[in-house]
Parts: structure tokens; C-alpha cells; sequence
């Protein structure tokens, strides 16, 4: 199957790297705002599972670069650094610089790597963004070597019980408001709660990373639902 990406999903990761790259000035204070503090043990928690001891890890959709140096600290020998954002990578090389961490602009559609050249691919807060999902998971497979990590740590539909209503509730609700209020931009985050709308829910994305090739696929709920972390394995490839 082509990985190369149709206009229209072209057009759509155009629409979405301008809105975040209008984000940039508010982003890091909105992601703590809107997780209560919460994402960056999420992000540790992802680093763990990638196992990154000694890896060559690639940070999909890197933004401000703060999973890209949770990689580092945990003592990966490289950290790529993707993002389609430009102004996004500026910020992050402005927090972290460069040692041990390439920032580098390109898309999740169509990764500019040769196959099974990273150890491990994460990403964190990204799946939900891509407009043709099963291609970018496709993607991130063909470039782990057999046996690398692949992790996605992102939001995810919560379960169908009361406190994942209010959890739904306060992320359809709450978030353009936070969103709103600090970067005075209410338009660009009426985007997020939207964007978990037709998404897959955890279960169907396992299956979709399995479909992509992956296997011992599994994933763990953090925060009482509200996130996914999965996980999954390259298999190896056949002749
Ligand atoms: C919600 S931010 C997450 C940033 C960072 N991973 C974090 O943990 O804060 C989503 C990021 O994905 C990037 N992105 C969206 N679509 C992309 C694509 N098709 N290819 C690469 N990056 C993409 C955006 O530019 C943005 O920086």
C-alpha cells in the first residue's frame, strides 16, 4: 500500500500545523492547564514503557520538545525530533538545544527515514491529529527495527460509567474554555475537543496497530480513563 498522502490529507495537516504553530506562545502553560499538572508524568510514563536505554527513539510529532527530553534524561543515545510545525521545533530547540536531540520538520504521513532505523517511535498527544491514521501507524511501523517499541500516549474516549461522563463532559466543555482564556485563541482549540470525535477508542486502535503489524499490542488507561497509553511490538519482516 502507498504511503503517500492524498491532497486532502495534505490539506488537513496543513490546517492543523498552522493552528498549533499560532499555539506556540501558550502551548506548554495550556498543557499543563488543561491535564492539571498531569502530562508530564504521563510522558515519563511513556518514556518507560519505550524502554529507551542506549536507543535511537524517534519523537513523533515532537511540539515543544518536552517528551523529546524525557527521552534524553532517561539516557537515550538519540532522539529524532518530528514535527510538521516549524515555529513548534524552534521553540523546542529554544528549551532543550541540540545535544543527543535532531529537530527536524516533516510529516507523520510520510517519514523521511529508511526502514527499521529507530530502536523506538513514540509519540505523545498526536495520533488524534493525523488525518489518515492507519497509514501513519503504518509508517511508524515500517521505520522500527523487529522488536522495536512503538508507544502512542494520547486522550482517549472514556469508559461508559459515570465519572468517564464527567470526564467526557469537562473535555468537551472545559477545554476550549482553558484554551480560550489563555492564548485568546478560542477558535484554534474548538479543534480539540472535536478532534476526539471519530477517533478510534483504545480497543480499536490496538487493532489498528496490529493492523499496521504490530504485536504484543496492548495499552493501560492513566488518569481515571482520560489517556491511553499503548504499546506495541515490530514484528519481524518476512523476506
Ligand atoms: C498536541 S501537540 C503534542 C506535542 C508534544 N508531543 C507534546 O507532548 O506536547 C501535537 C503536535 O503534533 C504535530 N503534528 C500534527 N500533525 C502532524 C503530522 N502530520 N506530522 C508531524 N507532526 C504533526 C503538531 O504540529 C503538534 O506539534
Amino acid at each position: 500500500m502507498s504511503n503517500r498522502p492524498s491532497a486532502s490529507a495534505n490539506e488537513r495537516t496543513q490546517v492543523v500545523s498552522q493552528m498549533f504553530s499560532r499555539l506556540v506562545p501558550h502551548y506548554d502553560r495550556m498543557n499543563r492547564l488543561m491535564t492539571a499538572g498531569r502530562d508530564g508524568r504521563w510522558r515519563r510514563l511513556a518514556v518507560e514503557a519505550a524502554q529507551p536505554g542506549d536507543a535511537r527513539v524517534l519523537d513523533l510529532g515532537a511540539g515543544t520538545g518536552d517528551l523529546s527530553e524525557e527521552f534524553r534524561r532517561a539516557g537515550a543515545r538519540q532522539v529524532v525530533s518530528l514535527d510538521v510545525s516549524g515555529p513548534m521545533l524552534v521553540r523546542a530547540r529554544e528549551k532543550y538545544g541540540a545535544e543527543r536531540i535532531d529537530w527536524l520538520q516533516g510529516d507523520a504521513l510520510h517519514l523521511p527515514f529508511a526502514d527499521e532505523a529507530f530502536d523506538a517511535v513514540a509519540s505523545a498527544f498526536v495520533l488524534r491529529n493525523l488525518p489518515d491514521l492507519a497509514a501513519s501507524l503504518e509508517e511508524m511501523a515500517r521505520v522500527l527495527r523487529p522488536g522495536g517499541r512503538l508507544v502512542g500516549l494520547d486522550i482517549t474516549h472514556p469508559p461508559d460509567t459515570p465519572w468517564g461522563r464527567i470526564l467526557r463532559l469537562g473535555f468537551e466543555q472545559g477545554v476550549t474554555r482553558i484554551a480560550g482564556l489563555v492564548s485568546g485563541d478560542r477558535s484554534a482549540y474548538r479543534y480539540l475537543p472535536n478532534s476526539l470525535t471519530g477517533e478510534p477508542t483504545a480497543d480499536a486502535l490496538s487493532a489498528m496497530l496490529e493492523a499496521a503489524g504490530l504485536v504484543e499490542v496492548s495499552y493501560r488507561r492513566l488518569s481515571m480513563g482520560a489517556v491511553a497509553l499503548h504499546t506495541g511490538l515490530a514484528s519481524s519482516r518476512s523476506p
